[in-house]
């Protein structure tokens, strides 16, 4: 453990992206309704996002709901739109003592108001805090979040503030919901599958990719400090050649 830890502090990720996936099927497994999974899903952000503090990372990134899974039951839908009061009710202690800083990223406009009510009320009680910048994207999806920057770049060329010969990457990069975020080092998806699934696609451009079998109720801190290991053997070349 001790030789871990001492890898892993060698070189760090800023902001880890993790792709919180598996509830359904590990509480399946056990005999148990996917909400169950989707329960101890929810309990396990607190506990690696203090991990992930404690471990010296700045900024985590959960998927905790896509723009796509509106597509599933509606009950299971109803579940997990109350993850925002769950967030509110399991986390605002330990995230207040340990300075932790709460955003949202996704689409507004298909939640409740009560959900934009606790969400904006998360986020505004913690935007002076800190400590690491927990970046929860509900209801996000990647078409949308560019969607949405094409759209307000069109409306800037239109208006007259912004030629078209200026747009570059960071025209772009300066409009995403993560734009007050260090750039993505290591994006992690857990049960095994291995896609994006219309998750921070431009952020993962350099982004270096782990998968892992465990399904994310199961996801410990050990698990996490085992990416973190792999991370640091990483050879991050960004195109060019290491001399
Ligand atoms: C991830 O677990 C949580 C959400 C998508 C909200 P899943 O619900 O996708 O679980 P599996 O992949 O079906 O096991
Ligand atoms: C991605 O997982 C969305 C979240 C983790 C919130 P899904 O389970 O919805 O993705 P697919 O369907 O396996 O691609
Ligand atoms: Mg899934």
């Amino acid at each position: 453990m001790l030789f871990a830890k001492k890898t892993v502090l060698s070189r760090l990720p800023r902001h880890i992206a993790i792709i919180l996936d598996g509830n359904g099927r590990w509480a399946q497994k056990r005999g148990m309704p996917r909400t169950f999974g989707h329960r101890m899903g929810i309990k396990n952000i607190r506990t690696i996002t203090l991990a992930a503090q404690e471990l010296g990372i700045q900024a985590l990134s959960v998927f905790a709901f896509s723009t796509e899974n509106w597509n599933r039951p509606k009950d299971e839908v109803d579940f997990l739109m109350t993850m925002p009061s769950e967030f509110d009710r399991q986390f605002h202690d330990d995230f207040e003592k340990n300075d932790i800083k709460v955003v949202f990223s996704g689409r507004r406009t298909r939640l409740s108001e009560e959900n934009l009510r606790i969400m904006d009320r998360i986020a505004t009680e913690s935007r002076s805090r800190k400590g690491l910048v927990l970046n929860i994207c509900f209801d996000y999806g990647s078409y949308d979040e560019l969607s949405g920057v094409v759209r307000s770049i069109a409306e800037e060329v239109r208006s007259g503030t912004l030629s078209p010969e200026t747009i570059s990457s960071e025209t772009i990069s300066s409009r995403l919901m993560t734009k007050d975020l260090p750039p993505l080092d290591l994006l992690i998806r857990t049960s095994g599958e291995q896609r994006l699934s219309n998750f921070l696609l431009w952020q993962a451009a350099y982004a270096e990719l782990v998968f892992t079998p465990v399904h994310w109720p199961a996801f410990t801190k050990n698990d996490l400090i085992k990416a973190l290991e792999e991370y640091s053997r990483r050879d991050r070349r960004f195109g060019a050649v290491k001399g």
